[in-house]
């Protein structure tokens, strides 16, 4: 199946904010924005990705991927770590707790040729941090080095790290991991300001992001809770950083890689529902060529779907009825005729609102 093209107006749009981006290089990759696609589990798959890049994203980061599902040839895993030859600036995101095992594991992901690789240490669900990985990496930071030292043994590409700013507010240990990681060759650190011990509660700590960025070599990647175009607009005219992630912001603002470049404050998002539909369709393509099974197409497209629609009108109606849809056409039938009935109307997202506040980062 073919990719259909956006029309003329919409493309012209998309181009036109493209200009406004500002390239960054981190280590030894230039990224054509400083805005990056932050890894999320189940969400970050192929398709998403894709649509991101087209939608101004610098570069995009997959879910996290287990290193012992790699090694012990789990066929799910094994299909998580495909990459689309189309995808430009991608990192495949590893997790695991052993030297051993994550070098092994890197050998295998770098086959698929992503730009780099990198280190999730950040995750704070149970399940992987009672093993040792994820946010638990930060806690004997004297085991680090040999980590490290391995996945850069391993392959020629570059490698980073994803991390919180410590384990807890005793545990504040951000720029000591970044000092091991210099040493040892990593490429850059992306930080999530907030502890594991916050999980998602509270404000992430840009005020200490900004004092590793400043006092670190490596280039630093800062992230939490930037959701809105402005908020995005702010950090990047005062951050010290080489970059910025946005994770959630872009799921209901799937825009929000455009839509925070220009200078001016904007009160409107410049995007309408008939812009919405093209990129749904364009996300459609990109499902449809990735996946073969009709449930998984579902699965995957569905909830992306629903989300681009929060702020808009009777979105919690939309919503309900995308999700009483059992075919995928039915599917697609019913977010047509959303979007296209919105027309001109705002989108006014509530985010005062909580969303989504458990992830694996
Ligand atoms: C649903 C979800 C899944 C996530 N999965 C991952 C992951 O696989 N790897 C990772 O490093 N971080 C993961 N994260 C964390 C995000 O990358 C990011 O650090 C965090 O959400 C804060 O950024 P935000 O405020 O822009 O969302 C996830 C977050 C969410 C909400």
């Amino acid at each position: 199946m073919e990719t259909r093209a956006f029309s003329p107006e919409l493309q012209a749009k998309i181009n036109e904010l493209k200009t406004l981006r500002e390239p960054t290089k981190l280590g030894s990759i230039q990224f054509d924005s400083k805005l990056i696609l932050a890894p999320m589990a189940g969400i970050c798959t192929p398709p998403f990705r894709l649509l991101m890049e087209d939608l101004g994203a610098g570069g995009t980061v997959s879910e996290l991927i287990s290193a012992t599902g790699i090694l012990f040839e789990n066929k799910r895993t094994h299909e998580m770590l495909k990459v689309d030859e189309r995808e430009k600036n991608i990192g495949i995101q590893l997790f695991g707790e052993d030297a051993e095992s994550l070098g092994k594991a890197c050998v295998v992901a770098a086959r698929q040729n992503p730009k780099f690789l990198d280190l999730n240490m950040g995750c704070p669900v149970r399940k992987v941090v009672q093993k040792g990985g994820g946010s638990a990496l930060m806690k004997e930071i004297e085991s680090l080095a040999p980590v490290f030292r391995a996945m850069k043994e391993a392959v020629d590409i570059p490698v980073s790290i994803k991390i919180r700013m410590g384990w807890d507010a005793d545990g504040i240990n951000a720029d000591k991991i970044e000092y091991i990681a210099r040493e040892e060759g990593i490429e850059w650190v992306a930080i999530h300001g907030r502890t594991r011990a916050q999980q998602y509660t509270g404000l992430a700590n840009w005020d200490y992001i900004e004092e590793v960025s400043q006092n670190s070599k490596l280039p630093i990647i800062g992230n939490g809770d930037l959701h809105q175009p402005f908020q995005v607009q702010e950090r990047l005219e005062k951050t010290t950083c080489d970059g910025l992630m946005i994770a959630r912001g872009c799921l209901r603002n799937p825009f929000i890689f455009l839509e925070s470049l220009p200078k001016e404050r904007m009160t409107k998002s410049l995007f309408k529902g008939k812009d919405y539909l093209e990129i749904i369709n364009r996300l459609y393509d990109y499902t449809v060529q990735t996946y073969d099974s009709e449930r998984t197409r579902l699965v995957q497209i569905r909830k992306l779907i629903v989300w681009f629609a929060a702020g808009f009108p009777n979105a919690a109606r939309f919503r309900d009825q995308m999700f009483k849809s059992r075919e995928l056409d039915d599917t697609m039938k019913i977010a047509e005729d959303y979007f296209l009935s919105l027309q001109d109307r705002d989108k006014n997202i509530n985010y005062n609102e909580v969303f989504m506040n458990s992830g694996h980062g």
